[in-house]
């Protein structure tokens, strides 16, 4: 099994690597921010109680997002792997997460971290926002606020991976295709170890 983390500030690319990826390895796609906007638009309680901390930029509970994945492994017990996009976001997340999949006899193959400076991250949002419709994309102070938010909480999530020899950086600036070429070959040696 491949089960990939991709990791990286918001607007690193990570959605747009996932589809990528999804598409030569054949992988199940749990992003949580994809997961919790679902559950806005179904009006559930917990996606009422995400909202108003993602229009915010404020990462929601560990165990809002640790339930959930939780979920999406017993639904794919089949799969021929995972690639993990915006989780883990804090380093309870990545233990639990590894916990997770001891008990289904799994482990995480590597994780890969997009390389993207603040700058370039804003010009990103900002361009997506006028289209998107997120909320969390409709100002730069909104965008910061989520980048502070990463630098604070995620970041240490990098060193969790790399105490376990499975961390691989990648420049996330320049063109689509030549940074999906690197993560693959980052993907290639970790399957090889
Ligand atoms: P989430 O949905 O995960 O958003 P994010 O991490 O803030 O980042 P994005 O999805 O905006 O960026 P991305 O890296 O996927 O980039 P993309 O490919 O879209 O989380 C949203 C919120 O949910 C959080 O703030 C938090 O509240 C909550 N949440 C989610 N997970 C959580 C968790 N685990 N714990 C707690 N809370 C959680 O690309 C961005 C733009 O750049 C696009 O327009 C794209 O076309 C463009 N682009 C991509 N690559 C390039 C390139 N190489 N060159 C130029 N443009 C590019
Ligand atoms: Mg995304």
């Amino acid at each position: 099994m491949l089960n990939l983390v991709l990791f990286g500030p918001p607007g690193a690319g990570k959605g747009t690597q996932s589809e990528k990826l999804i598409a030569k390895y054949h992988l199940v796609h749990l992003s949580t921010g994809d997961l919790l906007r679902s559950q806005i638009a179904a009006g559930t309680e917990l996606g009422q109680r995400a909202k108003s901390l993602m229009d915010q930029g404020i990462l929601v509970p560990d165990e809002v997002v640790i339930g959930m994945i939780d979920s999406k492994l017993n639904e794919n017990q089949t799969a021929p792997g995972f690639i993990f996009d915006g989780f883990p976001r804090t380093v309870p997340q990545a233990q639990a997460l590894d916990d997770l999949l001891t008990i289904h006899d799994e482990r995480i193959t590597t994780m890969v971290a997009l390389v993207v400076e603040e700058e370039e991250l804003t010009r990103r949002l900002l361009s997506r926002g006028q289209t998107s419709g997120r909320p969390d994309d409709q100002n730069e102070e909104l965008i910061r606020r989520r980048v502070k938010e990463y630098n604070e909480k995620t970041t240490p999530v990098a060193g969790y991976y790399s105490n376990q020899g499975k961390y691989a950086a990648i420049d996330g600036v320049g063109d689509i295709n030549n940074i999906f070429e690197a993560i693959c070959h980052k993907v290639t040696e970790a399957q090889q170890d």
